[in-house]
């Protein structure tokens, strides 16, 4: 059905909901270009100011996703479950869970019960991307064909992707264009986004990270709240079993920020050698959360958890997270061998001025000095220096002597020196008085 584009940009600012006609109408004209971008940019504009209704939202996810190809399903390859966080700073999750679920549904269902195709996105801003974390290790490609991506799930059932340029590719047009239009922060917007993509990867069930705080693109509860509402009801709608968890995201978390230092920290945790407590216990939740959804009744949370525990102290995650690498031409041993060469990159300390408990350590702060460093990209297409960051040795709540290292910048190089930002306080703060830790659980929306 044709329309002119004009009157829908009127009519979506004039606060009207849009039919299925129209949003496809919408959609189609923008790939095809008929539609330029000073349309859609004013379009996105109207959304922005005017939002869109629930059914609305609903149709644009579905027809984003159907703009492109999705991954097809062997057969006999179980539950279909990923993760989507909103991004954080310190947030390897996603290595891990790929790992922890696998080796969990394998010993309790067997082994096709689970399969986790996770396709994640490059850092942008001061918020990491789990492809610049996985690009650190030598070898290891996540730009794979969708064929290649389905033989992985047909011969391990896991894998970790990029977005192909088939999945979902209007997404990636409208991305670009809210990235330059001011037209980003908008729940509708978001939604159909983020939905698009996970879509397009066929799954049974999804678990969203959606992180709250100085560090995070929510800053607020209720902000969080809406997000992650909106989220599960339009997977719902279209058959997807979802659940939200709200976690926090003022102080990084675990303790390394850096694409090659989080690599680090994930050989760390399954090779249970430390373990920060914060990190295990999002990991934990989210691994929980997914399982639950793959059990279907046959477990609750606390009884998945408890599962996610007992095969921590097997040797089976860290297997799956070596195997993981593998199966897409990295090595976990370069990687090791790799991490030995690089302990002595030049280190800047940061330290306590006073003595007390860590009050606040700016997760915001954190992740802007990494992306200085070279550590994140101004543009999509900026290349980065993996190998600079933030180690942590102090979280909130901890008792801290003054003198006391807080954390330290990993340089590559001592040229790097002049890059870090000057921010007297560091982002740091000490009480006097005894400060709780981070609960960094927030509320679980269903
Ligand atoms: N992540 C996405 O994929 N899309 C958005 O709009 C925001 C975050």
């Amino acid at each position: 059905m044709a329309f002119h584009v004009t009157d829908l940009i009127k009519k979506k600012r004039s606060g009207q909901s849009h039919s299925e006609d129209e949003l496809r109408f919408l959609i189609d004209g923008y790939l095809a270009n008929s539609i330029r971008d000073y349309h859609m940019a004013a379009w996105l504009m109207a959304v922005f100011f005017r939002g869109m209704a629930f059914e609305e939202m609903r149709v644009w996810a579905r027809l984003m996703w159907q703009s492109g190809v999705s991954v097809a399903r062997p057969v006999r390859s179980g539950f279909w479950v990923d993760k989507h966080s909103t991004g954080g700073v310190g947030d390897k999750t996603s290595l891990l869970l790929v790992p922890i679920v696998k080796a969990v549904s394998e010993k309790v269902w067997g082994k096709n019960a689970i399969s986790i195709p996770m396709i994640s996105g490059r850092g942008l801003g001061f918020s990491g991307g789990t492809l610049d974390k996985l690009d650190s290790v030598p070898g290891f490609s996540s730009d794979l064909s969708i064929e290649a991506a389905e033989k992985l799930m047909q011969t391990q059932g896991f894998f970790m992707l990029g977005q192909t340029k088939d999945l979902a590719p209007v997404d990636r047009l409208l991305y670009a264009l809210r990235d330059v239009t001011a037209t980003v922060e908008c729940v509708p917007l978001i939604v159909s986004s983020i939905l698009s993509k996970k879509f397009a990867e066929n799954l049974d069930g999804l678990v969203f990270d959606v992180k709250l705080g100085a560090g995070a693109f929510m800053g607020n509860l209720g902000e969080a709240r809406h997000l992650a509402q909106s989220l599960v009801a339009v997977a719902k709608s279209e058959g997807l079993h979802s659940v939200g968890v709200l976690s926090a995201m003022d102080e990084p978390l675990g303790w390394k920020v850096g694409n090659q230092l989080e690599v680090e920290e994930c050989v760390d945790y399954l090779s249970g050698s430390r373990r920060e407590a914060g990190l295990h216990e999002v990991t934990m939740e989210l691994a929980s959360q997914m399982l639950a959804l793959g059990a279907r009744g046959k477990l609750s949370v606390p009884e998945c958890r408890e599962q996610c525990e007992s095969i921590l102290q097997s040797d089976l995650p860290m297997k799956l997270f070596s195997q993981l690498f593998e199966s897409q031409g990295g090595s976990v041993q370069q990687f090791q061998k790799r991490r030995e060469a690089l302990a002595k990159r030049p280190r800047v300390p940061v330290v306590a001025e006073g003595s007390g408990y860590l009050e606040w350590l700016d997760a915001q702060h954190i992740g802007r000095l990494v992306h200085a460093l070279g550590g994140g990209r101004e543009t999509k297409e900026s290349s980065i220096d993996a190998d600079v960051g933030v180690e942590i040795f102090k979280k909130i709540g901890d008792p801290v002597s003054e003198g006391e290292k807080i954390y330290e910048i990993v340089l590559s190089s001592d040229d790097a020196r002049e890059r870090i930002p000057n921010r007297g306080d560091g982002g740091i703060k000490i009480s006097r008085t005894a400060i709780e830790s981070t609960r960094w659980i927030k509320e679980i929306v269903r």
